[in-house]
């Protein structure tokens, strides 16, 4: 017998003998609710039997059987669309909207009991309920992330919102940044009516809604209502609509994110037409963005590649997870600090070690710096702090590591003293304790020969600074064992962060493609190329910091130092070293100008206390050359793009990289590859042309800039076989 729709309910129909009905979203073959096929014949199937229910029902109560409440658009479907199924996905969305305006407008109240998460589409639902509790649960989370999957809200999301708060908060509040709130952050915002206390609570409160409200309409409904704020229809918004394109270009720096451009076009014109004509314009200026390459990029990056990484893919399957529950912190400098604080943050016991008590106080004190903060913004409360601070135990002595059962090395970056300490650790520690170090240049297996067991031995590479990176690059060292692997996989993951695994190489991964960036920005200098066009040219490619910026806050004798010695290591292996341009400009920076940097107070930037002013006008004197025909600012763009995802392949061909996910993932999360590409790899997939798209135009900059910029093997094979870069 075929299935139907009924049979496949994604809703549950439960009805009190007073004929409350609660809505229980629960779809039989997930394990969280989207608004996939199923559920839109659900919704249209129950909104019928509500409207024939009308005069004798109470009120209705929408809430899900799931730990989450509902998680929005099924990402598999819309990474789907194309240009000649836009019609279909455009008629999806209008049907969901039509079935929610029938239930808002049904004439009885209709309550969302929030019990979990309502992102995206699952907020959407909460907006078309008259009223919005939300139980107060660490999961719990509201808001319309969309935009940062390259989409906007296209279940009535915009137009509810902006009905609800006016064009310039809801796009402030909700929609731009794709802000998600917790309970209490949502209840101060707006976003929700009411905090629930258990799920009992949750129920009790929408049935007391339901009992004092027999009839309940949207305020927008009201007659006479007024959009908070007004429209472009009263002068007073009119003279100051100007402001908002210019805001938002302002805040993009001219990167190519199509999303906010839409939002803010939906918003403003959603308040000029019917309630129903704004549902059409959303789903319109929806329908281009989800054609479109950027969220195709950005839902493979930061779904489905970020979902892989985390959920282990490349974590050896077989092994038993383990958890930590007393780690080591060698070093309580600006990373062991950040490090301690992570650890403790996820209930881990920390023993945080420096050459002095008073130095390894100082870390702990890092940690009571951020906690204040926290405690002060409402993020967490003090009991919680203050237990967090009592799980970090400050010592010089390495006797102190004691029933460690993992360490994390962060002293100075000196081959030598990493040994020494490791050496005084491994005394310490519990005997098969996982032994890792946060270096950032050093090679893993170098730093393997000074410890009793190298396969226990193992890289965590930490960005700085940690509170706020969300990125762990793991380095497996040459001797490193699959247990091992499998254990700093699970430590980073107990702590909340996303770990990428990478062979032991020089520069890893993600420093060495941060490198050819840099070093990309800077030969641009030296070509003569005016330093502002050169930042100018990396804003609009969409990266978070400009790169000569960059390169001062990284400081220019670093990057020295670290060629130096891969010159040594290239020549002495019998290579031929190949200067790159870029090292004359750093060379004479350093040596006749003395500007090696932010930390120093001079760099390609002059800084006052600390910050920076503009940029330093003898750039311009020395390097820029006036005689220059003006930059073609697109190449400039995508000589830094290439120069990165060129070198990733590389990664990939030479198994520095072993998955295509953890090279999008590392590249958008700790190396700012602009998000609107997807990742290193999704760009060149996403490419104009795709791959073979992608390799001709390496092939012309190569033709000008040189072999940097030469297509791998790798890529030629993928193109010429019409391939693209997946793990699948
Ligand atoms: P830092 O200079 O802030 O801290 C190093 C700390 O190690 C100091 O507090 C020092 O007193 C302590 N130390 C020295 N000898 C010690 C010993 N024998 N026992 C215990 N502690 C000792 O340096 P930072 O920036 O925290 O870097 C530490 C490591 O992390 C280095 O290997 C660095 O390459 C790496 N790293 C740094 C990043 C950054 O952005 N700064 C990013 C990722 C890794």
């Amino acid at each position: 017998m075929a299935t139907t729709a009924a049979d496949r309910s994604t809703i549950r129909w439960e009805e009190s003998d007073d004929h409350v009905v609660t809505l229980v979203l629960d779809d039989p073959g997930q394990s969280a609710n989207t608004m996939n096929a199923a559920f839109i014949d659900s919704l249209d199937a129950t909104v019928d039997r509500l409207e024939s229910r009308r005069d004798d029902l109470k009120g209705v109560i929408l809430t899900s059987a799931k730990k989450s409440f509902f998680a929005g658009g099924d990402l598999r479907d819309l990474i789907a669309v194309t240009p000649a199924t836009a019609g279909r996905s455009f008629e999806a969305g209008m049907r969901i909207k039509r079935a929610l305006r029938r239930l808002e407008t049904l004439g009885r109240p209709v309550v969302a009991a929030v019990n979990g998460a309502a992102l995206g589409g699952g907020y959407e639902i909460a907006l078309a309920c008259h009223h919005r509790i939300v139980l107060d649960h660490p999961a719990a989370r509201v808001g319309l992330p969309e935009v940062t999957l390259g989409l906007l809200p296209g279940g009535g999301g915009v137009v509810r919102t902006v009905r609800m708060f006016g064009v310039v908060d809801a796009l402030r509040k909700v929609l731009m940044e794709g802000r998600q709130y917790g309970p209490a952050q949502a209840l101060e915002a707006g976003l929700v009516d009411e905090i629930a206390a258990d799920p009992q609570d949750l129920l009790a409160r929408a049935r007391a809604f339901v009992d004092a409200h027999p009839e309940s309409r949207q305020p927008w409904d009201e007659p006479g209502h007024r959009i908070p704020g007004g429209t472009p229809a009263h002068p007073g918004f009119a003279a100051n609509l100007p402001a908002l394109p210019a805001t938002l270009r302002k805040k993009l720096g001219g990167a190519p994110y199509p999303a906010p451009r839409n939002i803010l076009a939906a918003a403003v014109e959603s308040t000029q037409v019917d309630i129903d004509t704004a549902f059409v314009v959303e789903a319109r200026h929806l329908t281009e963005l989800v054609t479109g390459q950027t969220a195709k990029n950005m839902i493979q990056g930061f779904f489905f590649d970020l979902q892989a990484v985390d959920s282990g893919a490349n974590r050896p399957q077989d092994l038993p997870a383990r958890t930590v529950t007393k780690v080591g912190v060698l070093g309580a400098g600006m990373m062991g600090a950040g490090i301690a604080y992570a650890c403790a943050k996820a209930g881990i016991e920390v023993v945080l070690k420096d050459v002095s008590a008073e130095a390894a106080a100082r870390g702990k004190a890092y940690s009571a710096g951020l906690l204040e903060r926290a405690v002060a913004k409402g993020r967490t409360t003090r009991a919680r702090g203050d237990a967090l601070l009592d799980r970090i135990v400050p010592t010089a002595d390495a006797r102190d590591l004691a029933g460690c059962d993992a360490v994390i090395e962060a002293v100075f970056e000196d081959p030598a003293l990493k040994h020494r300490v490791f050496r005084e650790a491994q005394e310490a520690v519990a005997p098969d304790a996982l032994l890792c170090s946060n270096t950032s240049t050093l090679p893993i297996s170098l730093l393997a020969e000074g410890v009793d067991r190298p396969k226990d031995f193992i890289g965590l590479h930490f960005f700085s600074p940690v509170d706020r990176m969300r990125l762990v690059e793991i380095i497996r060292g040459r001797e490193t064992g699959d247990e091992a692997l499998a254990r700093a996989f699970d430590l980073v993951r107990q702590i909340g962060r996303t770990p990428i695994v990478v062979n032991d190489s020089r520069g890893f991964f993600t420093s060495r493609v941060i490198g050819r960036f840099i070093d990309e920005g800077v030969a641009m200098v030296g070509e003569g190329i005016d330093p502002a066009t050169v930042e100018q040219a990396a804003a609009q490619a969409g990266y978070p910091a400009k790169v000569l910026a960059l390169m001062d806050e990284l400081t220019l004798t670093l990057p020295r130092r670290i060629r130096e010695e891969t010159r040594r290591a290239t020549e002495e292996a019998g290579g031929t070293w190949r200067p790159h341009p870029a090292d004359a400009v750093v060379d004479r920076m350093i040596d006749a100008f003395d500007r090696p940097g932010r930390s120093a107070g001079a760099g390609f930037y002059t800084y006052q206390d600390g910050r920076r002013t503009g940029l330093w006008p003898g750039l311009r004197e020395h390097f820029t050359d006036p005689a220059a025909r003006p930059a073609d600012l697109t190449e400039l763009k995508e000589r830094m793009l290439f120069v990165e995802a060129l070198d990733a392949v590389r990664c990939l061909e030479e198994g520095v990289l072993v998955s295509v996910a953890d090279a999008n993932v590392g590249s958008l999360l700790g190396i700012g590859f602009p998000a609107w590409t997807g990742g290193v790899l999704q760009y060149v997939n996403g490419y104009d042309g795709g791959l073979p798209g992608f390799t001709a135009r390496a092939r012309e900059l190569a033709a000008r800039h040189g072999e940097r910029f030469d297509p791998p093997a790798l890529l030629l094979r993928k193109a010429e076989r019409g391939e693209v870069f997946t793990d699948s």
